[in-house]
């Protein structure tokens, strides 16, 4: 037998025996409640197949222990019947139809009670339910029918959000609320809702990717499925959230145990007694105010940190919502108003390919357009051809495509039961298709490549690049005559910007002498530009427009910083092994070193500002900075004021960080910031520092 051919016999075999393994403790854990091996040896095994399963996607199996998330096991679990119903929401999708809810009610309303709505955001999650017995967490269930839930106390347990201790009448101490002077009583049962952030989400998906795994179509299902699922030890390695908004059901215990009557006062309640509750939650007097707030949430819906799906308008007073009763599942004294959809289904028609600076190519789907939360999408990403061949997306499918905020829009995936048979599998082009050379795949990396550096199609990404906003700023230089200019063979590499002549332009095709002059002028003002606008423009892979910027002030020069090794670039803030090891490869290559000898030559600015340096002796010098949240000013007008005062402005926080300033829906950042003790400060704070 073969070296290769025997290991891959023994890696089966190991395969094999980790997974009757797993599961043997799977079962003395969750049957016998009697493990026979620690937590940490568990992991290992569990470990072990994982990383085995990921060099062998092949191998895994849909009975393999690391396959059991999600899924039909809900006849597994206990039943829970809920103290009082577990009620969903009626839906408006404007606010007009709010408008027309509230009359409706208004009739059942006594014309003297004065009204006032909280506004809450509606969290795209699974509804919990969480009972409490003389303050402790006694069980938790999912929504089910709304009637009877699911009994899923241990997963709901590793929960670090859900409080385990809570204070009751007679025993406050020892919970994680503090100065708590309220009480709750002796039975206690609160809804929320359980998540997971965006930030999280993404990051969990991006590492099940790299295993090899299956990974997850949304935050919702993610967390639906690790709530749901036999191992409470898997979920207690996920990373979710709750924020809760509703007590269910309380014994009354007089005065102390009392429960506030009003939404807005109960969510700050149970905020006091250590439930997360959300942050950007607010009372009004008027229902059209309340509705301008909710849709204000339209366009920052991506500056919460989870996924909202809409804004819940609930009758401030709960005596009064009780009282209205309800319509089927729904209590008449709220309504969702929901954001436009972000997610529609169309035809696939084609697959195209771009090719990006460094010569990766990305597959794009060419889409029937269509309409998706008001905006026509014609196309959208596809990832690459790993995820396509995962997703099994084929041309003519109908697919997913989702839109969220700025991000381009992407296919989800496609709608299998809409298969008539004529769908075509996708395969990943042989050859470039601006230069024909063969396309490579470089080992570990789902990207394929042209290795063409001189490929047409990645000089016309690198022009693009480099005259772009947050680089060189050349007005004038957009795609058509970057295309055009790299045709007529005027550019070969960036550099070549700097010496196209008047008379090389007016031999073009629509170049009259005013559109000469004005790109003339153009490219003659970006030889101004900053320092770290000539870095970022260079395309170094991780390098951005934050990492550049601390380059700049902390080399000052284009030399110094070409010349810089990587135990010098990792002495900087915000600059970490990966970052350094990229410019290094970068700075390194001879036709980079001519590149920025020929810019230089060109006459670009390549000292950092003065200024910069001026600033030291501000009353933030030496500090650092991460700004987090939605705040009253754009990031960059904070950032620009921590700057003007000596400070230094990062992308993440760590123990490097000394300030966070954190505005309404702070997110991963903050909580960071909480766990690692670096002072959080609000705007006024900052204010504060500033005027020192
Ligand atoms: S209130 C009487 N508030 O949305 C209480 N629900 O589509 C009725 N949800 O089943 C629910 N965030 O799972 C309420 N702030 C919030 C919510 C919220 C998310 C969920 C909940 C409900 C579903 C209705």
């Amino acid at each position: 037998m073969s070296d290769l051919k025997s290991r891959l016999t023994e890696l089966r075999e190991r395969l094999t025996e980790l997974r009757e393994q797993i599961n043997f403790h799977n079962y003395r854990y969750n049957v016998l409640d009697d493990p026979v091996i620690s937590d940490a040896e568990y992991d290992r095994l569990l470990n072990e197949l994982k990383q085995i399963e990921s060099e062998h996607p092949e191998w895994i199996t849909p009975d393999s222990p690391t396959q059991r998330v999600g899924g039909q096991v809900s006849e597994r679990f206990a039943k829970v019947p809920h103290p009082a119903p577990i009620l969903s929401l009626a839906n408006a999708f404007n606010g007009d139809a709010v408008r027309e809810w509230f009359t409706r009610i208004s009739k059942l309303i006594p014309a003297a009670r004065p009204v006032q709505f909280t506004v809450e955001p509606k969290i795209d999650g699974l509804s919990v339910v969480l009972h409490y017995r003389d303050g402790m967490f006694v069980q938790g269930a999912t929504r089910g029918d709304g009637n009877i839930g699911e009994d899923i106390t241990p997963n709901l347990r590793t929960v670090r959000a859900v409080p385990l201790k809570i204070p009751v009448a007679s025993s406050r101490s020892g919970s994680r609320a503090r100065n708590v002077s309220v009480a709750v009583p002796s039975t206690f049962v609160v809804r929320g809702e359980a998540f997971i952030e965006m930030r999280a989400f993404e990051e969990m998906n991006a590492q099940i990717e790299k295993d090899g795994g299956k990974t997850f179509a949304n935050p919702r299902n993610a967390a639906a499925g690790f709530l749901r699922q036999l191992d409470s030890r898997i979920t207690s390695k996920r990373p979710i959230s709750l924020l809760c908004y509703q007590i269910v059901a309380a014994d009354a215990v007089g005065a102390d145990g009392d429960t506030p009557r009003s939404q807005f006062a109960l969510l700050e309640y149970l905020n006091t007694i250590g439930f997360p509750t959300t942050t950007i939650a607010k009372r009004f007097d008027a229902l059209d105010d309340a509705i301008t707030y909710a849709e204000s949430w339209i366009d920052r819906r991506d500056t919460l940190p989870f996924e909202a799906d809409g804004m819940v308008i609930k009758i401030d007073d709960l005596d009064l919502q009780q009282a209205l009763g309800i319509v089927g599942k729904d209590p008449r004294g709220a309504i969702a108003l929901k954001f436009p959809a972000r997610e529609a289904t169309t035809p696939l028609l084609d697959v195209g390919v771009n090719i990006g600076r460094t010569g990766i190519m990305a597959p794009y789907a060419i889409l029937e357009p269509v309409n998706v939360g008001g905006v026509t999408i014609e196309r959208a990403t596809l990832h690459n051809y790993d995820d396509i061949a995962r997703k099994d997306i084929r041309i003519h499918d109908r697919v997913v495509v989702k839109r969220s905020g700025d991000v381009i829009p992407y296919v989800v995936g496609p709608v299998i039961a809409a298969r008539t048979g004529r769908e075509k599998v996708i395969e990943p082009p042989r050859k470039c298709p601006y230069c024909d050379t063969p396309i490579i795949r470089r080992e570990g990396e789902v990207a394929i490549y042209c290795p063409n550096r001189d490929c047409p199609g990645r000089l016309d990404r690198a022009v693009q690049f480099f005259v772009s906003k947050g680089a060189l700023d050349i007005d004038g230089l957009g795609e058509k005559i970057a295309a055009q200019l790299i045709e007529a063979g005027l550019i070969e590499d960036v550099a070549d910007i700097y010496s196209i002549t008047r008379d090389q332009l007016l031999e073009l095709d629509g170049f009259a002498e005013k559109k000469a002059d004005k790109l003339l002028a153009s490219i003659e003002a970006s030889k101004r530009r900053p320092l770290d606008r000539l870095i970022a423009a260079l395309g170094i892979p991780h390098v951005g427009s934050v990492a550049a910027e601390a380059l700049a002030a902390h080399f000052g020069s284009i030399d110094k910083f070409r010349q810089a090794d990587e135990d010098a670039l990792t002495q900087i803030e915000g600059i970490g092994p990966t970052i350094a090891a990229a410019i290094v490869e970068w700075t390194q290559r001879k036709d980079h070193i001519d590149l920025v000898a020929r810019l230089k030559k060109a006459g670009l600015n390549t000292q950092a500002e003065k200024a910069a340096a001026d600033r030291s002796g501000g009353p933030l010098t030496g500090k650092t900075f991460v700004i987090t949240g939605t705040l009253s000013k754009p990031r960059d007008e904070i950032a620009e004021l921590i700057k003007s005062a000596g400070g230094k402005v990062t992308d993440s926080v760590s123990k490097k960080t000394d300030y966070v300033v954190a505005g309404e829906a702070a997110g991963s950042k903050l909580t960071k910031a909480q766990q690692l003790g670096i002072i959080i400060l609000d705007e006024a704070a900052l204010q504060r520092l500033l005027s020192n």
